[in-house]
C-alpha cells in the first residue's frame, strides 16, 4: 500500500479568507499547505473595484508571516455597476485573476449581486476578449425554486443563455454539487471548468438533516442526494482537466452557525488535504490527486503549476485535528469528515 505521496504543491481555486481578526485567524491554515488561492470577494462591503482588491490583498499579506510563500489571487465582485475598463485594467496589471458572479441574494453577503444580466453584458464581453475567467455561483435565487433544484435550474435559465450570448467567455462553475452540473461542464468546450469542494465529496444531505440538524454541515450550495455526491467523486478522481479543487472553506464563528437562522459555510482549510487523500485512496485514484489539487487549476487559469511540492504520509494512527480553532472573531468549528484520517501533510 502506498504510504507516501509527493505532489506539486496544491492551490485552492475558491477560498473565503474574510477580513480583520477572522482573516488573521484563518489565513495561516490555508497558507500552511496551499501555495495560491483564489480569494472570494464577498466582504461587507464587497471587493468591487481594482483598488478594493489591491487593499484587500495588502491586508491578507499583512495577516501572514513576512516570509510566507502564499500568493492570494484576487477576484472582483461583479455588480450591475461594474466598469469594464476597471476590470480590464485590474486584470492586465496582474492584480486580479477572475471576476465572481453572485446572483443577487444567492448566499452569504451577495446582496450586491446581479439581478439583470443584460446590465453586465459589457463587462462579460470585455472579459471574453481578454480571457479573464468568470467564477459563477450557480444557483438561482427565486423563492419558488426548491433549494435542491437551484443549481440545475440556474444552468438552464442563466448559465447556458449567458454562455451562448457571450462567445469565448471563460467560466468556472464554482462548487458544483450536482450530476447535472458535472454533465453540463462535460458537454461544453475548453472554456468551461468547475471547482469541487472537499466537503461535497464527503457529505450528502442526510449528513445535514438525518438524526438531528447539523449546522456545521450547512453550506451553499447545499449538499444534495447521494447520487450527486457520487457523480462529484467520479469527476474529481477521473483526472479530467476540467475539474479541480476549490475548497470553498468559509469560516463563520460558532454563534453565527449554531442559531435559529445559521450562516452557510464550512471551514475545511486545516484538514482538506488529509480528507482529499482519504477520498482519492478510497476511489483507487491517489495517482490522480495531483491533477485535481495542483495541475488542472493552473492549466485553466493559464499559470504554471507550482514548482514546490507537498508530501502526504499515511500513518497507522489516526491524525487528530482540532475540532475548533480560536480567532479574534470567535471560535470556528473545523469540518468533521466523520471518519478517521490517516493521511497527514508532512511538515
Ligand atoms: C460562503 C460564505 O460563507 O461566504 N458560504 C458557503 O456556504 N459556501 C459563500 C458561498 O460561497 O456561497
Ligand atoms: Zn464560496
Amino acid at each position: 500500500m502506498t504510504d507516501r505521496l509527493t505532489i506539486r504543491q496544491p492551490d485552492d481555486w475558491h477560498l473565503h479568507l474574510r477580513d480583520g481578526a477572522m482573516l488573521t485567524g484563518v489565513a495561516p491554515h490555508t497558507a500552511r499547505h496551499f501555495r495560491r488561492a483564489i480569494i472570494m470577494p464577498n466582504l461587507v462591503p464587497p471587493v468591487v473595484r481594482g483598488d478594493d482588491a489591491r487593499s484587500y490583498r495588502q491586508r491578507i499579506m499583512a495577516a501572514l508571516p513576512a516570509d510566507t510563500t502564499f500568493e492570494p489571487l484576487m477576484t472582483l465582485y461583479l455588480t450591475e455597476n461594474t466598469d469594464p475598463d476597471d476590470v480590464a485594467a485590474a486584470a492586465e496589471s496582474g492584480l486580479v485573476s477572475a471576476v465572481k458572479l453572485y446572483p443577487a441574494g444567492a448566499t452569504t453577503n451577495s446582496d450586491s449581486g446581479v439581478r439583470n444580466f443584460d446590465k453586465v453584458r459589457p463587462v462579460l464581453e470585455t472579459m471574453a476578449r481578454i480571457g479573464l475567467p468568470l467564477c459563477v455561483h450557480g444557483e438561482v435565487t427565486d423563492s419558488d425554486i426548491d433549494i435542491f433544484d437551484r443549481e440545475a435550474v440556474f444552468i438552464e435559465r442563466v448559465l447556458d443563455p449567458v454562455l451562448r450570448s457571450v462567445p469565448g467567455l471563460r467560466v468556472v462553475m464554482e462548487h458544483v454539487t450536482t450530476k447535472d452540473g458535472i454533465d453540463y461542464v462535460r458537454s461544453q468546450n475548453k472554456d468551461m471548468a468547475a471547482t469541487i469542494t472537499t466537503h461535497h465529496l464527503i457529505i450528502n444531505r442526510n449528513h445535514i438533516l438525518a438524526g438531528g440538524i447539523r449546522p456545521h454541515y450547512y453550506c451553499l450550495p447545499v449538499a444534495k442526494r447521494e447520487n450527486h455526491r457520487l457523480a462529484l467523486r467520479e469527476a474529481a478522481t477521473s483526472g479530467d482537466s476540467r475539474f479541480f479543487l476549490g475548497t470553498d472553506s468559509a469560516p463563520h464563528s460558532d454563534p453565527t452557525k449554531e442559531t435559529a437562522c445559521g450562516c452557510a459555510g464550512i471551514f475545511t482549510a486545516p484538514n482538506t488535504m488529509s480528507c482529499l487523500a482519504h477520498v482519492f485512496e478510497e476511489e483507487g485514484a491517489l495517482d490522480r490527486l495531483e491533477a485535481f489539487t495542483s495541475l488542472n487549476g493552473p492549466a485553466f487559469y493559464r499559470v504554471e503549476p507550482n514548482a514546490t511540492t507537498l508530501t502526504l504520509v499515511r500513518g497507522s494512527e489516526p491524525v487528530i485535528y482540532p475540532d475548533k480553532i480560536e480567532t479574534g472573531d470567535g471560535t470556528v468549528t473545523v469540518f468533521d469528515c466523520g471518519f478517521n484520517l490517516y493521511w497527514r501533510v508532512e511538515d
